[in-house]
């Protein structure tokens, strides 16, 4: 077992929708956690964000009022990247575009020490491309949890062309003693689930822009009469327009641009007005609140 001792030190850099979650899982499993964003304040309030959800836990019974206490004592926003230089591992949430992920990478190059593990948390970019610009390209692997992922198991360990087997097999036993179901995947694009869901959405969207169903109509049918947890439009609200765009993009583009994987000109007209889903209160369903991050 090499998993990372969980008194090491965890950064967390994004703290949207997936880096809150993140770090809620790291900190119940004992680790300090750094938490960084661009934005400035956002941090911070991803912290409060992060204690809201363990105060819920703590209602439900799930989590004992010293433990939330002593957790809370360990998440500690981080204003700059400089200020991530003890992290034993640096997992990224950022946005799915890549130059911007290779940039924030070779920053965080600068400041972490060299047995620094990288993570980064991509749904659909090549491993192998997100290394592309480091020094140490082998201590880079996907760490791709599910949304929300406090709650979902799953995550994809996946590695690069250049990925180290002993980087590979540290985020692997971490992610067990994190208690989540890690499953190693090769760097093929959208990896296994994303690659697998692409017809669920596209195919969904087909049938709203041909008017055949509106959305609500569609997720009824496929959650009453399917079986399926939500439905796709749902399903792309928890998500984001603008990420699970994002990885239809770039899944298309990876596969030469097959036309079954061609984004939707309706999901992009809901990205360029603002609608992304959840995190912004309206996508294609309205919500109340913003982003649900355990709380699907
Ligand atoms: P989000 O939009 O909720 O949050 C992204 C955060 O990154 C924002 O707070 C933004 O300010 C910050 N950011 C952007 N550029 C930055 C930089 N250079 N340095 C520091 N912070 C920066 O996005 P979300 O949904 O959390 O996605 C993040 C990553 O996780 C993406 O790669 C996405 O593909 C992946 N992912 C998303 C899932 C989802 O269901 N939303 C599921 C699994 C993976």
């Amino acid at each position: 077992m090499t998993a990372l001792d969980s008194n090491s030190t965890v950064a967390v850099v994004g703290a949207g929708t997936m880096g809150q979650g993140i770090a809620q899982v790291a900190l119940l499993a004992g680790h300090r956690v750094l938490l960084h964003d661009a934005l400035p304040g956002r941090a911070a309030a991803a912290v409060d964000g992060v204690g809201g959800r363990l105060d819920r836990l703590v209602a439900k019974g799930r989590l004992g009022a010293a433990e939330h206490k002593a957790a809370l004592a360990r998440l500690v926003p981080a204003e700059g990247v400089a200020d991530l230089a003890g992290a034993a591992l640096v997992v990224e949430a950022i946005v799915e575009d890549l130059a911007v992920k290779q940039n924030l990478l070779a920053e965080l190059e600068k400041v972490v020490g060299d047995d620094c593990l990288l993570a980064t948390n991509t749904s659909s970019l090549s491993v192998t491309a997100v290394a592309g610009g480091l020094r140490l390209p082998g201590r880079l692997v996907g760490l791709h949890f599910f949304n929300p992922a406090p709650l979902l198991p799953l995550v994809e360990v996946v590695a690069g062309a250049a990925s180290g087997p002993s980087a590979v097999t540290t985020a692997y036993d971490t992610a067990a003693a994190w208690g989540k179901t890690p499953v190693r995947c090769t760097d093929t694009p959208g990896f296994l689930v994303n690659r697998v869901a692409r017809p669920f959405y596209a195919e969904a969207l087909r049938v709203y822009e041909e008017r055949a169903a509106d959305p609500a109509t569609i997720d009824a049918l496929l959650t009453e009469s399917g079986g399926f947890a939500m439905g796709p439009f749902a399903l792309m609200d928890l998500i984001g327009q603008d990420v699970n765009e994002a990885v239809t993009r770039s899944v298309w583009e990876a596969f030469f641009r097959d036309p079954k994987f061609t984004p939707s000109l309706a999901q992009r007209r809901l990205v360029e007005s603002g609608r992304l889903g959840r995190k912004s209160g309206r996508g294609w369903f309205p919500y109340d609140h913003g982003a649900g991050v355990g709380d699907p």
